[in-house]
């Protein structure tokens, strides 16, 4: 039953953090200058909700709305700009710090890389940003999709002129099928994800991401809002996580916020992992049949999990029905402030910091977790309607709360 709320939350002792390399704030500077390099960069806004806050009993609500990224209604392309300027950098042997976007659009530049084909799996949203980045510089790009994506994900990639397959296998398969297919064609895999033997494109993936956790906290101190207690993000293979708390880890510090990670229950592993509790990651496998389509993979990228496992104060797993309070709330979040167009991945932490505020069957959660009046909550709304029929039929569906 979609509506339904079910929440399971983790706190596992936390482990002395290693602070990530590749997003000190240097490195994130490098690859935000990179993006402001690509036509159609804009910071996406973030909202301030006040109203919303107040009556949740918080302080503070930011709603950073990923939905106006480069147009693509995701934050995903910034993994995917990034990953093919270091791969296209390295192969035309181009320092990294004379990398602009642009550069790779010279004719002389793209009649050296036109026959270069990109292969990545995806449930939408990285497919996209790697068939728009792809477009971008002329080159192809080949993408596979899971067992039940919807037409319009589908679609939409086909749009930016990539050539679609999708599989009768879940995400994890899928993914496995694109590295065979790149092996097999002489293709370049960009995956989002890591495994043993493949790791840096991954990592740069990871990076590229981190460009929307540095705009958020500039965003936030540019406004003089107080800083963020409290970060809720949502995790696939952890990948997006990953760059948001090695980021505000490396540039606050001791000031960091508390970070909880969100997963669908139906591909819990991060949840898992944290609740076995030896460090290791566990994996879920099956159907992952869930609403929230960017959430679906039941294996952790290695290498984020290392990060939010020893950084992370909690691991949350979520039923469908949280999400679907998440979309209806920031669709009409109350007088004054700013609706929000969320789509079903990227509604998670506004509905869970609703459960979690007003169900009084979650109180104790809401304590262990710290929220009360004195709390700044920082969530990231990661995509908008990608899947617009089912986003219009929850939105005008009866309420979830
Ligand atoms: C909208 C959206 N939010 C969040 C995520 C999760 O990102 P990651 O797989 O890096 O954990 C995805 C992944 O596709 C997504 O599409």
């Amino acid at each position: 039953m979609i509506r339904e709320t079910s929440i399971k939350a983790v706190f596992p002792e936390k482990r002395l953090p290693h602070y990530p390399e590749d997003l000190t704030p240097d490195r994130v500077k490098q690859v935000r200058t990179l993006h402001e390099s690509v036509d159609g960069y804009a910071v996406t806004p973030l909202f301030h909700l006040p109203e919303l806050a107040g009556r949740l009993g918080l302080k503070n609500l930011y709603v950073k709305d990923e939905s106006f990224r480069f147009g693509l209604n995701a934050f995903k392309s910034l993994g995917a700009t990034w990953a093919l300027t270091r791969i296209l950098g390295e192969r035309l042997e181009q320092p990294v710090f004379l990398l602009d976007f642009s550069y790779f659009k010279q004719p002389v530049i793209r009649e050296k890389i036109r026959d270069l084909v990109f292969v990545t799996a995806t449930d939408g949203n990285h497919g996209r940003g790697l068939a728009w980045a792809a477009g971008q510089l002329g080159c192809r790009a080949v993408i596979y999709m899971p067992a039940g994506t919807v037409k319009s994900r589908v679609k939409n990639i086909e749009k930016e002129g990539a050539r679609v397959c999708v599989t009768d296998m879940n995400y994890d398969d899928t993914v496995r099928l694109a590295a065979d297919a790149a092996r097999d064609n002489g293709w370049i895999i960009v995956q989002d994800t890591a495994w043993e033997g493949y790791e840096q494109i991954p990592a740069w993936i990871v990076q590229g991401y981190a460009t929307m956790a540095g705009e958020s906290l500039e965003q936030i101190q540019d406004a003089g809002f107080d800083l963020p207690t409290h970060v809720f993000i949502q995790a696939g293979v952890g990948s997006m996580a990953a760059a948001v708390v090695g980021y505000y880890a490396n540039q606050l510090n001791q000031d960091c916020p508390l970070f909880f990670i969100m997963e669908s229950d139906q591909a819990d592993c991060m949840y898992k992992s944290a609740l076995a509790d030896d460090g290791r990651p566990r994996v879920v496998g099956g159907q992952l049949n869930t609403i929230m389509a960017g959430l679906a993979c039941g294996e952790a990228n290695p290498f984020a999990w290392e990060i939010l496992r020893d950084f992370s104060t909690g691991f949350i797993s979520c039923s469908d029905g949280v999400a679907v309070q998440g979309m209806q709330l920031l669709a009409k979040p109350g007088l004054g402030d700013e609706p929000i167009v969320s789509g079903e991945s990227g509604a998670l932490g506004p509905g869970l910091v609703h459960c979690l505020m007003t169900d009084p069957k979650f109180s104790d959660l809401k304590e262990k977790m710290k929220l009360n009046q004195t709390s700044s909550v920082l969530c990231f709304s990661t995509e908008g309607d990608t899947d617009p029929e089912n986003y219009q039929k929850i939105i005008h569906g009866p309420k979830a709360y």
